[in-house]
């Protein structure tokens, strides 16, 4: 799978998608994320690609120029299955959105960031637009990063045991995963249930399944909207 990220801060990219899991990912040549700086499709002496919005407000909005020079330049090389803008009004990204991005071949992720991004970009391109939650962050940098990572794990291979992905949370008809305990069994007085200290694995099965789905009814009692 490929992704091509497009952003004015690539710098924040950087880490998250060079450590753990995605710098295995793609060290297996499972995935291939590559980062564009639209400070690169920038013209003029100082390479703006932000500008103040017509009508007035405030804030400043992302100029299409760069968007599209860049944008235009990658369907031209290959085609894309989606073109995604990362942005608080889209649909509300979740574990079953994952499980289908994690199918395609090729994804465009395009960030935005202080007020947003020129709407023509949105019109002339984008096919969906994605939110991580109901809330507002700096920019599409760190929605774009939640993504792929719930995407690139879902790549079959990319996780040593390829069984842990499909029992992540909301991966179960439970919705989520049980409690899980390492050695010692016994800390501060606090003590590691009887039953994964058995070797019964029938029994640990009934009751991780069990403990999913009290865990999963206790959250969602609880959830605010
Ligand atoms: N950009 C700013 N807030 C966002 C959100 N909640 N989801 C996706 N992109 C965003």
């Amino acid at each position: 799978m490929r992704i091509d990220v497009v952003s004015a801060v690539p710098k924040i990219l950087e880490g998250p998608l060079t450590e753990s899991i995605l710098k295995r990912a793609q060290s297996k040549k499972l995935a291939r994320i590559v980062v564009h700086d639209l400070r690169d499709f920038a013209e003029g002496k100082y390479r703006h690609v932000d500008d103040k919005p017509f009508g007035g407000g405030a804030g400043m909005l992302l100029k299409p120029e760069p968007f599209f020079k860049c944008l235009n330049g990658l369907l031209k090389e290959r085609t894309y299955d989606e073109v995604i803008y990362l942005t608080p009004q889209g649909v509300t990204f979740s574990q079953k959105r994952a499980n289908v991005l994690s199918l395609k071949d090729n994804i465009i992720l395009i960030c935005g960031h202080y007020k947003g991004i020129d709407q023509r970009v949105i019109d002339r391109f984008v096919t969906m637009e994605l939110s991580i939650g109901n809330y507002v962050i700096t920019g599409g940098e760190t929605a774009a990063l939640v993504v792929i990572d719930a995407v690139v794990r879902l790549i079959p291979g990319v996780l040593g045991d390829s069984e842990s992905a499909l029992t992540d949370s909301f991966q179960t008809e439970t919705g989520f995963d049980s409690p899980a305990y390492t050695r010692p069994a016994e800390y501060e007085g606090l003590k590691v249930p009887e039953v994964l200290l058995g070797g019964n694995h029938k029994e640990i099965a009934r009751w991780r399944g069990k403990m999913g789905s009290k865990k999963y009814k206790r959250v969602k009692k609880k959830k605010l909207n």
